[in-house]
């Protein structure tokens, strides 16, 4: 087991709560938005990457709807399991413990893609974008939603703060401050726009478009194959 698995293991049954309070409730709103650019229509096919606990997974059930077919995959067992138990009434949703990197479909199986705060946790980025454009339909999309480099150093300095001075500190009170000590050093190690795009294109893609949110703090980048 990976370290990055063994800590999202851990963190599973606190994951949905610390959410929610660490970003105001906004992360339901910007999961919605990658959703929305999809564009997919009902009964379309979907993939939600690095699913962890399913609520992204849900919101694409719920656009494709009963005709349509949802794969959620995440390469640990525990947040699996809770995406397994909000999901009753999405009989479309298929769960699977699998790799992002090495994702056991054919090519061209799904319409859309999405991937939540997963790819600045995958192991190897290009190899990820390599499946997702693999794994599409021509012509379909995919969508990611992470955290990203603010455009001003004001934003970057409140980013470090918000990383440091609430995430860590409110994680602390459940027992998690070193798990989620993690974040602002992956943040930093993650493409910034311009290398994400070159890395989408080398992927394959035909087109990148980057969403900066809050300033960037948070980014959604639509990729079309
Ligand atoms: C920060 S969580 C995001 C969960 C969910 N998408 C969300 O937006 O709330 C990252 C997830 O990526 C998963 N993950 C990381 N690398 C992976 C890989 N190579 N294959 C499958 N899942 C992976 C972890 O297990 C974890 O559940």
């Amino acid at each position: 087991m990976t370290d990055i698995q063994a800590l999202f293991e851990r963190i599973a049954p606190l994951y949905d709560r610390l959410n929610d309070q660490l970003s105001f409730g906004l992360h339901h709103v910007w999961k919605q938005m990658a959703v929305d650019w999809l564009q997919l229509p009902a009964g379309a096919t979907a993939l939600d990457l690095c699913c962890g606990t399913g609520d992204l997974t849900c919101m694409l059930a719920r656009r494709v709807g009963r005709q349509g077919w949802v794969v959620g995959l995440d390469f640990a067992a525990a947040p699996l399991a809770i995406a397994r138990q909000r999901s009753d009434h999405y009989p479309q949703i298929e769960w699977l413990q699998g790799d992002a990197l090495a994702v056991p479909f054919g090519d061209q199986t799904f319409q859309g893609i999405t991937i939540g705060y997963g790819l600045r946790n995958v192991a190897d980025i290009p190899q990820a974008l390599k499946e997702m454009f693999r794994l599409l339909v021509p012509a379909g999309r995919a969508v990611i939603l992470d955290f990203s480099h603010p455009q001003t150093p004001a934003l970057q300095q409140f980013q470090q703060w918000y990383l440091q001075q609430w995430v860590v500190p409110t994680a602390r009170q459940y027992g998690l401050a070193a798990e989620y000590d993690y974040l602002w050093p992956s943040i930093q190690a993650f493409p910034t726009p311009p290398t994400l795009r070159e890395l989408i294109q080398q992927a394959g893609f035909e087109s990148v478009k980057h969403y900066p949110l809050l300033g960037g703090l948070m980014a959604i980048t639509v990729a079309q194959k």
